[in-house]
């Protein structure tokens, strides 16, 4: 179908969540997140859905592969890509902070150390604040970098806290809220704006 509306979709943290709620507006019904196959149509060949890597779902949707893509706002914050944000979907709450030792003191003279999967949105943070720092890019398990003298803090995505918990590690400052949004590439919110704006509509109304 020419007019079909392709949606990426993040596997992982969000993947549950997100999949629920497209449910719930009677989307998503061939969507099947156990099985290894990676794009789905629904029966009426009207929607397509593509389970990618939370990180990948912004790439698809500005190169206009997909219409519409759900994301977590770190994502976003991160990517300063060229997409439209929608809407805020409310769930996947968590905030981005600055989290270390208890005992560590940050001393705003001294380069401080911060290990992270989020370096662009790190940079922009600490630039603010005039504090001289050095990022140290990890792409998981951050948590073990202060523990093991990589860094001195690090910068990351706290949802429960219970990964801080376990590390003997603290929140040292909140940086941002964040949480699930709906994303639209630039063309296709132009060409598809209809069916898009349905869909926004009926996400919203089932999130208030
Ligand atoms: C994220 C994040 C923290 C953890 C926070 O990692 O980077 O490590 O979750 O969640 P919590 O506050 O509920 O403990 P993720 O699980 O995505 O895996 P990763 O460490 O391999 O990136």
């Amino acid at each position: 179908m020419k007019n079909k509306l392709t949606i990426a979709l993040p596997k992982g943290r969000l993947g549950d969540q997100t999949i629920e709620v497209l449910k719930r507006i009677g989307l998503g019904d061939g969507i099947d997140d156990t099985s290894r196959k990676l794009i789905f149509t629904d029966q009426n060949q009207e929607f397509a859905y593509m389970l990618v890597k939370p990180s990948d779902v912004i790439t698809y949707v500005e190169r206009g592969v997909a219409d519409l893509g759900i994301i977590g706002k770190d994502s976003l914050m991160e990517d300063q890509a060229d997409v439209y944000e929608l809407i805020d979907l409310g769930f996947g709450k968590c905030r981005f902070a600055v989290a270390g030792k208890t005992s560590i003191a940050i001393q705003k003279d001294e380069v401080l150390k911060i290990a992270t999967k989020y370096p662009n949105v790190t940079k922009a943070y600490f630039e603010k604040k005039n504090q001289p720092i050095d990022i140290i890019k990890l792409n998981g398990s951050v948590e073990l970098a202060p523990l093991v003298g990589l860094s001195d803090v690090i910068v990351d995505i706290v949802e429960t806290g219970s990964t801080l918990k376990a590390n003997g590690l603290e929140i040292l400052e909140v940086m941002h809220d964040i949480s699930a949004r709906l994303i639209a590439n630039r063309v296709s919110y132009r060409f598809k704006y209809e069916k898009i704006t349905r869909i926004k509509n009926a996400l919203w109304e089932v999130i208030s």
